[in-house]
């Protein structure tokens, strides 16, 4: 092409804003398919596992809040998904449930695509939602980072997404999903944490450098407490939503399965030193996730300076005086003997005294709620067992319980203890409540709550 000719033809492209629209808004794809990777270090055998695009996890999706989400998700593996967007506030048709908001996502080869505008700034992620307690099992997860329109200054951003997995001596995934041990107690615990997809021994930094940390747990039942030694991180938000920034000094980062953290890293941490990042949520099995170590770089003169609350997010807040109350109990699960499977169908949880199962989807909702109004369920875990409890569709504010002042969209609820959370039930449709332990939500700990 002469330059001449060159001239003419972009020419023709900016003259023809429709052609060149759609062209523009072509979707993403993002396909599923089984693939092998290092999970445990190159020295060990690659271990099979199903990924979004080639990678566990998936690729990091990245918009500006107020971006439109365009996805075509193409289905490789040899089973039916669905794509659940995690967190994000979006129209129920876009939410991911099979059989509650749309078909399953044939095996081999079936496709869905995906549209929405992301209303919220934060750090969410996104999963399937069908057969969730073996795919997210075997590696199907993924960031999804939808940035500020002003974002703090750092000098670096960084995701770490923590999986969990059960692996046998060659490295290959234990296939024993929803055993009926696991599913009647703490859910599917494995025994290999990987950072962003393999073990990490070291994270390396620089002295005086400021970094956002995204931590994700995208683990199906594990619980992370984790210490940053040495260290004080900010905690900017939680579950995508701005906190107070506090500083965590002795306190965890305790995240359930499905939370997230964003935090502002001070390494402050002399030139050449270590130090542990511990995670220690479950006593006596306490371990070392990795190592921040500091190159031997001169440090960055940065003034260390408390980090500014990130802007609300634009959701609407309750009227707590005016709000609805519900009273949910969670209940079942297991103290030491085992149930006969026969007996219990395979069932152990329950939601008001009723087990639903993954696929009982047209099951009528526990509740009905009006559009717009506002709501306070009282979240009761009647069990020995915690619970991280997620609503679909709408962002909530935690207001009584050990997690009192946050907002989200899940809540991590203690052994035979409560908690209060208040939302506006302003987007219409079957959203659902379930608990976010994987094997917990697949054996009874699933609701539909109905919204307009
Ligand atoms: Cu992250 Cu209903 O799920
Ligand atoms: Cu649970």
């Amino acid at each position: 092409m002469n330059r001449r000719r060159f001239l003419s033809a972009s020419g023709l492209l900016a003259s023809l804003p429709f052609w060149g629209k759609a062209f523009a808004d072509n979707p993403r794809v993002l396909k599923l398919r089984p693939t092998s990777q290092h999970l445990v270090g190159a020295q060990n055998p690659k271990t099979d596992v199903w990924a979004y695009d080639g990678t566990v996890p998936g690729p990091v999706l990245r918009y500006r809040q107020g971006d439109v989400l365009r996805i075509e998700v193409e289905n490789a593996l040899p089973v039916a998904t669905t794509v659940h967007w995690h967190g994000i506030r979006l129209p129920n048709a876009m939410d991911g449930v099979p059989e509650v908001t749309q078909k399953p996502i044939a095996a081999n080869g079936g496709r869905f695509t995906y549209e929405f505008a992301l209303p919220d700034a934060g750090t969410f992620w996104y999963h399937p939602h069908l057969g969730s307690a073996e795919q997210v099992g075997r590696g199907l997860a993924g960031a999804l980072i939808v940035e500020e329109r002003d974002p703090p200054k750092v000098d670096r951003e960084l995701v770490w997404v923590l999986s969990d997995w059960r692996l046998d001596r060659q490295a290959r995934i234990t296939p024993d999903f929803l055993s009926p041990m696991d599913s009647s107690h703490n859910g599917r615990v494995g025994n290999t944490v990987t950072v962003n997809g393999s073990i990490q021994e070291v994270f390396s930094l620089r002295s005086g450098e400021r970094i956002r940390l995204r931590l994700i747990n995208a683990s199906n039942a594990r619980i992370y407490g984790l210490h940053f030694e040495g260290h004080a991180p900010w905690l900017i938000a939680f579950d995508g939503h701005p906190v107070e920034p506090r500083r965590l000094e002795e306190e965890r980062v305790v995240l359930g399965p499905a939370q997230r953290a964003d935090l502002i890293l001070e390494c402050n941490g002399a030139p050449g030193s270590r130090h542990r990042v511990i995670d220690d949520f479950y006593q006596r099995r306490a371990y070392r996730l990795l190592d921040l170590a500091y190159t031997n770089d001169e440090p960055l003169m940065r003034t260390m300076e408390i980090p500014a609350r990130l802007p609300v997010n634009p959701f609407k807040r309750p009227d707590l005086n005016g709000a609805e109350r519900h009273r949910i109990v969670f209940g079942g699960g297991m103290m030491g003997a085992m149930p006969s499977q026969r007996e219990h169908r395979g069932m152990f949880w329950t939601i008001n005294g009723r087990p639903i199962d993954e696929h009982a989807a047209h099951a009528s909702p526990i509740l009905q709620l009006k559009k717009d109004a506002s709501y306070v369920l009282e979240l009761v875990n009647d069990t020995s067992w915690h619970h991280p409890i997620h609503l679909h569709g709408h962002v909530f504010e935690v207001i009584s319980g050990n997690r009192k002042g946050v907002a989200g969209d899940t809540v991590l609820i203690d052994p035979d203890s409560r908690a209060e959370i208040a939302f506006v039930a302003d987007n219409p449709g079957d959203w659902m409540l379930h608990c976010h332990v994987l094997e917990h939500q697949a054996t009874g700990m699933m609701a539909l709550v109905r919204v307009g």
